[in-house]
C-alpha cells in the first residue's frame, strides 16, 4: 500500500492548543496562544472598511478569469508603495501578489534556491515558529543569530551585531521589520542603523519579513528598516502579510518584493519568481487582494482603514499596560516591564514549562510552551483572574 509506511504526526503546537482550548468547558478559560488579533469582546471581526470594499467588489467585479502568476498589477503597485514609500528605485523592484506572508516566504525561498546552490539564511534566535519549517522545508539552510536575552527580557544587540559581523559575505539575513514574533521587541532606530551598517559592510542580503506593518507605532515607522536599507544595498527581499493589518487571515493576502541590482536584473528576477509561482500554486488567490487593492487605491477607504488599524494597535498597547499593572499589584517583586516595552501581539511571559502546564491544567489559561503570549487575549474582564493565576504559579 502506498501510504502504509507513513506515521501520524504529532499535532502542530498551536493547532493542538487551539483544539484543547475549544474542548475546555471552563467558563473562565483564557486563550493566549492563537496568533490572531481579538477585540475587547474576544472576537476577531471583519474590519468595517473590509466589509465596505468587499460589498463594492461584489457589486462591480465582472470577471474571475486568471490574472497571472504575479496577480494584480494594481495591488502590487499599491503594496510596493505601502512598503517602500518611494525609498527604493522602482526600476529595481518587482512585487508579486502572494497567498499571505507564508506564500510570499515560500516563493522567496524558491527564488533563493535558484539563485544560489546552497543558500544560507540567518534567522533570529528565537524566530516565528514557522520560519524554520517553512524556509528549511523548502530547502534553505538556516542558521541562528542571537536576538533575545531570555533573562533580562531585552534584545541582545551587541551579541546580534557581533554574530552578524562574522556571517560569511553574501549570506542572507532574515529580519522582522516590526513586532518581532515571538518576543515583541524590535531594535530601536539607532540599533537598526547599526545592524544596517553591518549588513552593508558584510554585503549581506536583507530578507525582511513584515507581517505586522501598522501594529507597532504606525505604517511608516514600522517600515523603518526596509526604507533605511532600500537605497543602501544592492539586493533585498521583503515579504508582506495583510493577514493582521487588514484582518484578512483566511483570505490569504500578501506580497513579495524583490529589489535587484538594476532594471535588467529586476526583469530576470521577475521572470524567475513568476516561474517559481507557476511551479507551486500557479496563480495567487484574488478575493482578499482585490479588497486590499480597493482600500489602498481609494483615499477615503485608506483613511478608514488607518483608523481601524490604529484602534487595533491602541488596544494592544492598552492591554499590555493593563496586564502589567495587574501583575505588578499582585506579584510586586517580579519585573514584568518587558510586557509594556514589547509591541504588537506577542511577548514572552517568562515562566517555565511546569508553570505553563499548571496554568492550563488548574486555571484554563492557554499559551504555547515557550511562554509566548498573545496579549490580544487579555480583556478588562479577565485581567484580574489572569494576573491572580499567573501570580499563583510563580
Ligand atoms: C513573522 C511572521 N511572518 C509571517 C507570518 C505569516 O502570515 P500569513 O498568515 O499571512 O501567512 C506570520 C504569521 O503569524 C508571522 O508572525
Amino acid at each position: 500500500m502506498l501510504f502504509e509506511s507513513m506515521q501520524t504526526l504529532p499535532a502542530d503546537a498551536i493547532l493542538g492548543l487551539i483544539a484543547e482550548y475549544k474542548n475546555d468547558s471552563r467558563a473562565d478559560k483564557i486563550d493566549l496562544g492563537v496568533g490572531v488579533y481579538r477585540n475587547a469582546d474576544g472576537l476577531t471581526p471583519v474590519l468595517d472598511v473590509v466589509k465596505t470594499a468587499e460589498q463594492r467588489l461584489v457589486d462591480t467585479q465582472d470577471s474571475k478569469a486568471y490574472l497571472g502568476t504575479a496577480g494584480s498589477q494594481s495591488f502590487n503597485a499599491a503594496m510596493q508603495t505601502l512598503t517602500f514609500a518611494g525609498s527604493a528605485d522602482d526600476a529595481r523592484v518587482t512585487t508579486l501578489q502572494a497567498p499571505g506572508g507564508s506564500g510570499s516566504l515560500r516563493v522567496a525561498a524558491g527564488l533563493l534556491l535558484r539563485a544560489r546552490k546552497k543558500p544560507t539564511v540567518w534567522v533570529s534566535e528565537p524566530t516565528w515558529n514557522n520560519h524554520v519549517p517553512l524556509l528549511g522545508g523548502a530547502g534553505l539552510e538556516l542558521k541562528p543569530y542571537p536576538y533575545y536575552d531570555t533573562d533580562r527580557h531585552v534584545i541582545d544587540a551587541d551579541a546580534m551585531l557581533e554574530a552578524l559581523r562574522s556571517v560569511p559575505k553574501g549570506d542572507i539575513v532574515l529580519l522582522h521589520a516590526c513586532c518581532h514574533n515571538p518576543s515583541g521587541l524590535d531594535p530601536t532606530e539607532q540599533q537598526w542603523r547599526a545592524i544596517s551598517d553591518v549588513i552593508i559592510e558584510r554585503e549581506l542580503v536583507p530578507f525582511i519579513d513584515m507581517a505586522y506593518q501598522g501594529f507597532s507605532a504606525d505604517l511608516d515607522t514600522d517600515a523603518f528598516v526596509v526604507r533605511h536599507l532600500a537605497d543602501k544595498v544592492a539586493e533585498m527581499i521583503v515579504t508582506n502579510s495583510c493577514s493582521k493589518n487588514f484582518g484578512l487571515y483566511r483570505d490569504r493576502v500578501g506580497s513579495l518584493s524583490i529589489m535587484a541590482a538594476d532594471s535588467k536584473a529586476r526583469a530576470v528576477v521577475a521572470s524567475q519568481a513568476s516561474n517559481v509561482v507557476r511551479t507551486i500554486y500557479s496563480v495567487p488567490p484574488d478575493h482578499g487582494a482585490a479588497i486590499v487593492e480597493m482600500i489602498l487605491n481609494d483615499a477615503s477607504l485608506t483613511s478608514k482603514w488607518q483608523v481601524e488599524l490604529a484602534q487595533m494597535r491602541d488596544r494592544l498597547r492598552e492591554v499590555r499596560v493593563l496586564l502589567h499593572d495587574a501583575l505588578k499589584n499582585k506579584a510586586s517583586s517580579r519585573d514584568f516591564s518587558h510586557l509594556t516595552r514589547a509591541t504588537g501581539m506577542f511577548c514572552f511571559l517568562g515562566i517555565n514549562a511546569e508553570q505553563i502546564d499548571t496554568l492550563k491544567a488548574d486555571y484554563g489559561i492557554y499559551m504555547i510552551g515557550s511562554s509566548r503570549i498573545n496579549v490580544a487575549g487579555v480583556t478588562t474582564d479577565n485581567v484580574e483572574y489572569l494576573a491572580e493565576s499567573i501570580t499563583a504559579v510563580l
